[in-house]
């Protein structure tokens, strides 16, 4: 057995090597004369090599280079350039993205790429700010790096072209993911966990997870299918100073986790993919066993649009199933099984007093709070909800002690799946309930039971998919009729009018 001495040794010298071979690769000589873009690392067999060729277009894109004025004409570029500067995610064209200084940091076949410091081929090209794509001295025809990858030794890289008409020059205004693979997929997934397990107290990590499949719902539910010129949905792209979006404000801002992991690891990525990814992340972490991951309809593709005004005006208002029936039904075009499946997920999360007004869980606790299951229906069906005045002019639903420091509670939006509150505004939905005392659990609205939806009323179909949505008869555990339809609900709502999306596969 391997003394613990020896197996440190034998660790550091393999971590020693790894960057050695890096050190001795002479790129240039490389890009001269090989007839492959992507070589092997070394001559070992692998059962799948990943040699891609070059095409003879590509060899075509392979010259030599006079550095000096490749230099000049770089320094030309960042001194003037409009599609330059640390934070860009494109770079010029008419310099072979030479002078690109973003943070792009995946190849076009979905590698890492690693610090340019390893290579040691490009000295004071000012590479060392990290594992970044570059185009040192303009040597290929657009940037490329070197590769975290066993079998392949450098890549390409997908750098989108700035525009370099001032009019259109900002470079952050439609930004599309380079590649998202499983494995960059899987990375997300990890990477919502290890911030998931870091939050110390249920309050917190509730509102962490249910904050960011909030975030994915903002950005597609103002989508409308019938205004082309403006359809916004999946575009990371919130209004968030507006009163809609309240709540927000410690989920996505430079210190939130979330957004400091985007930018730390994946502003290669559209908001708008990434935001997606981490909901479904967050899904697949809180469901029961694991049981709702949603991979299989991941797509990826999506613009990011920097600016949106008006999309705040197309979100619901908590008021009623009026307001319900406009998001999903009129403009996201869902149908009303598609809208009661989405509205499960305030299984998740909570509410809070100093967002919306709406303070409270959907479920008994935040522990529950954290668990992606049909517990928002079971409550919703099962207890004697009553209303609960927000403020002077709204109101919402509340259950149990009135006065409970950790109230819980339906917003009408809520309610009315299932009741008619629109007919009777002020009711209680179990008026046969009743404390052990005797006294009944729908405090002063013990008289008034809200009513159900008759049967020829459109709004049946949400009370068919609650019933549904329940699983059986209770007691039960079967999440599946919920899990099925939140899967189908999700994929619409999240892809709604986006053509030309690409599905997730092991490579790009
Ligand atoms: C009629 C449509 C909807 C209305 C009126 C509505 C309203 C609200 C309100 C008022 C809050 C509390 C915000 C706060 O005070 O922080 C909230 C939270 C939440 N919503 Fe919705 N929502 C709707 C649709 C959706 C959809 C479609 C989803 C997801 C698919 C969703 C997921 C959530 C989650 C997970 C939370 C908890 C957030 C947290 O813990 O920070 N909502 N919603």
């Amino acid at each position: 057995m391997a003394q613990p001495c020896s197996l440190l040794v034998a660790l550091s010298v393999a971590s020693f090597l790894r960057p050695l071979v890096y050190a001795q690769y002479d790129f240039e000589s490389d890009f001269n004369s090989s007839s492959s873009m992507l070589r092997k690392r070394n001559d070992k067999k692998t059962s799948t090599p990943m040699y891609l060729a070059l095409s003879k277009e590509q060899q075509g894109d392979i010259r030599s280079v006079d550095p000096l004025k490749e230099n000049q004409e770089v320094n030309r570029k960042l001194q003037s350039s409009t599609c330059s500067g640390n934070n860009m995610m494109c770079g010029c064209n008419d310099v072979r993205q030479s002078d690109y200084r973003g943070r792009f940091h995946v190849t076009q076949s979905g590698f890492q790429c690693r610090e340019w410091s390893m290579a040691g081929s490009y000295p004071n090209q000012g590479l060392d700010d990290g594992p970044y794509c570059r185009n040192p001295n303009g040597v290929a025809s657009r940037t490329w790096c070197f590769v975290e990858n066993a079998d392949v030794l450098w890549d390409y890289c997908n750098v989108p072209m700035c525009s370099t008409d001032s009019s259109s020059s900002s470079g952050t205004s439609a930004i599309t993911s380079g590649c998202i693979n499983t494995a960059r997929y899987d990375a997300i997934y990890a990477d919502i966990e290890a911030i998931k397990n870091s939050i110390g107290n249920d309050v917190d990590r509730s509102h962490f997870l249910g904050g960011i499949v909030r975030l994915v719902a903002h950005d597609f539910m103002d989508y409308d299918a019938t205004n082309k010129n403006k359809p916004f949905g999946q575009d990371g792209c919130l209004v968030f100073d507006s009163p809609m979006n309240v709540g927000f404000t410690n989920i996505w801002c430079d210190s939130c986790p979330l957004k400091q992991l985007y930018d730390a690891k994946y502003s290669d990525l559209s908001r708008a993919d990434f935001w997606v990814a981490a909901g479904n992340a967050v899904i697949y972490l809180t469901s029961v066993n694991n049981e709702l991951d949603l991979r299989n309809t991941y797509y990826w593709g999506r613009a990011t649009a920097d600016s949106c005004p008006g999309s705040d005006s197309r979100l619901p208002t908590t008021a009623g199933c009026q307001s319900v029936e406009g998001v999903f039904l009129e403009r996201m075009g869902l149908t009303w099984k598609d809208a009661v499946a989405l509205l499960g997920a305030h299984t998740l999360g909570r509410g809070n007093f100093k967002f919306s007004g709406h303070h409270g869980t959907w479920v008994p606790n935040d522990k529950e709070a954290q668990v992606f299951d049909k517990k928002y229906f079971e409550e919703l069906f099962g207890r004697a909800w009553s209303p609960r005045a927000v403020g002077t002019t709204h109101q919402d639903w509340t259950t149990g002690s009135p006065n409970s420091s950790r109230p819980k509670m339906m917003l009408n939006t809520d309610m009315c799946l299932l009741f008619d509150i629109d007919t009777q505004k002020k009711c209680c939905s179990r008026t046969s309930m009743f404390k052990p005392n005797g006294q009944s659990r729908c405090e002063s609205y013990e008289n008034v039971e809200c009513p159900m939806y008759s049967r020829d009323n459109p709004r049946i179909e949400a009370v068919k998919a609650v019933m549904n949505f329940l699983g059986g008869s209770a007691p039960n555990s079967n999440n599946a009729p919920f899990y099925k339809a939140f899967s189908i609900a999700w994929f619409k709502a999240t892809t709604n009018g986006l053509d030309d999306l690409k599905p997730l596969a092991d490579t790009c």
